[in-house]
């Protein structure tokens, strides 16, 4: 909440979000106001930065500079042909979770021999179609997938790369629903199987196996969960390896975290010296790397506009109610996350600044973006919800028949409406009405 209420204040990127600044009265994404964009578009929309995106997959490229490494952009952080293209051109590959993500890659121009598959319930469709299209690797997450797979592969006469995603059992500490490398949890095989696995991985006749993978959770702000991770996951790497099965490549995952409130995540480059310190000293220096970051990519390059549609006093609280709501933004709901929220007016308003809890117009209490935010609001003014570039639109819905928003893409001065807003006809389409019989 460090907006300026000053019309004067000098032109200023916001706190962690260098593409993000007032000039003069208006919030801006790179040189355009956001203001032209509500008002050519309508609210609520989603806004990104091309240079943001860029600016945060060039953290990770410094980080492995001279070294074999793809950074393969897990996309169901945000999915959208036009985010997906800017990461296309840039020369990364995509991690999919699912059949539909992969002809979302392929429609953006992305490469399929640099995507790897994940998930723990991948079909035998999504396995052929994967397999006809040439990926670059599956990431296997239980035993009776790589009998599946092998299967698949065979009938199709190939021989289907995999890695297996191995749990390493490190608390990422961050939030339970997203955490996913601890004991428990139902994604990858346990390290203490994961041997015995390999070795029957080795011996499908559908399989070749190439790497090892491992992912341990999202928003993750500290390095040592990443460096006792990286650790456990060598040792197993020297284990299979003095069974007889190379391993080209070690796949270390994604889940650095942003800045949403003051969280203080390493930054890429920092991080990955450190890993590659611990690599190099272990030994498996020329090993190829693959990393599957999404929401550093995108988090901060996004932000959602929306405008104020009523202000309610209340007995216990304030809300201000937008037309933005936990189906554009289900973060709050779904993990109690924090997202900043600022004026995209830095004039001063005439309305007294109060405390708020600003909520969406859906028929859930859960439905809030924001609480306790102190704001200078009336309604028709408008709010960049910040940080809502990754886990937003990819997770948006049309519950109470609200339309998904509109997507714009800022590119320097210029802005590329990449989705429109969903009608109501769009979302009926492929329903239909009961005919009466005969
Ligand atoms: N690789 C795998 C296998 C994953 O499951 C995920 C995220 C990633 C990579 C990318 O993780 P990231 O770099 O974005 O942290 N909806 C939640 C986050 C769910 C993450 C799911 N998996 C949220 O809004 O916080």
């Amino acid at each position: 909440m460090n907006a300026p209420n000053n019309p004067t204040a000098t032109p200023e990127a916001l706190p962690g979000h260098p593409f993000i600044a007032y000039r003069g009265d208006a919030l801006h994404v790179e040189d355009v106001a956001l203001t032209q964009l509500a008002a050519a578009h309508g609210t609520p929309l989603f806004v990104y930065s091309k240079a943001a995106m860029l600016a945060a997959l060039g953290a990770y490229q410094r980080g492995f500079a001279g070294r074999d490494a793809q950074i393969c952009y897990a996309m169901k952080a945000n999915s959208s042909l036009g985010v997906l293209q800017v990461f296309a051109q840039a020369g990364c590959g995509f991690d999919i979770v699912s059949g539909g993500e992969l002809e979302r890659v392929l429609a953006a121009g992305g490469q399929a021999g640099k995507v790897i598959f994940s998930g723990v319930g991948k079909t035998r469709a999504e396995m052929r179609q994967a397999l006809a299209a040439g990926i670059g690797c599956f990431n296997v997450e239980s035993e009776a997938e790589l009998d599946v797979l092998s299967g698949v592969a065979q009938a199709m006469g190939l021989k289907a790369a995999v890695s297996i995603r191995v749990n390493p059992n490190v608390d990422p500490k961050t939030h339970p629903y997203i955490s996913t490398g601890l004991k428990g949890s139902k994604f990858g095989v346990a390290h203490v199987d994961a041997l015995r696995i390999y070795q029957h991985a080795h011996h499908l006749p559908g399989l070749q196996v190439v790497g090892i993978d491992c992912h341990i959770g999202s928003q993750i702000t500290e390095v040592t969960p990443y460096m006792d991770a990286m650790d456990r996951m060598l040792d197993l790497v020297e284990g299979i390896e003095a069974a007889g099965i190379r391993l080209a490549h070690i796949d270390f995952g994604g889940g650095l975290g942003i800045n949403y409130n003051g969280d203080t995540p390493p930054a890429a480059d920092a991080l990955w010296a450190q890993l590659l310190a611990k690599i190099d000293a272990r030994g498996h220096g020329a090993k190829k790397l693959m990393i599957e970051p999404g929401r550093s990519l995108v988090g901060n390059a996004g932000l959602c506009v929306t405008e104020v549609l009523y202000v309610k006093p209340g007995e216990q609280k304030n809300f201000c109610i937008i037309d933005a709501a936990m189906n554009d933004l289900p973060r709050p709901a779904m993990y109690q996350a924090f997202h900043q929220i600022v004026p995209i007016a830095a004039k001063h308003s005439p309305a007294p600044a109060a405390a708020y809890d600003v909520v969406g117009p859906i028929c859930e209490s859960g439905d809030w973006i924001g609480r306790d935010r102190v704001l200078s609001v009336a309604p028709g003014d408008q709010l960049a919800v910040l940080s809502a570039g990754a886990y937003c639109m990819s997770m948006a819905s049309n519950y109470n028949t609200r339309g998904r928003a509109a997507e714009v893409l800022v590119d320097g001065a210029t802005a590329h409406l990449i989705r429109e807003r969903e009608s109501v006809s769009d979302q009926m389409r492929h329903e239909r009405l009961v005919q009466p019989a005969g």
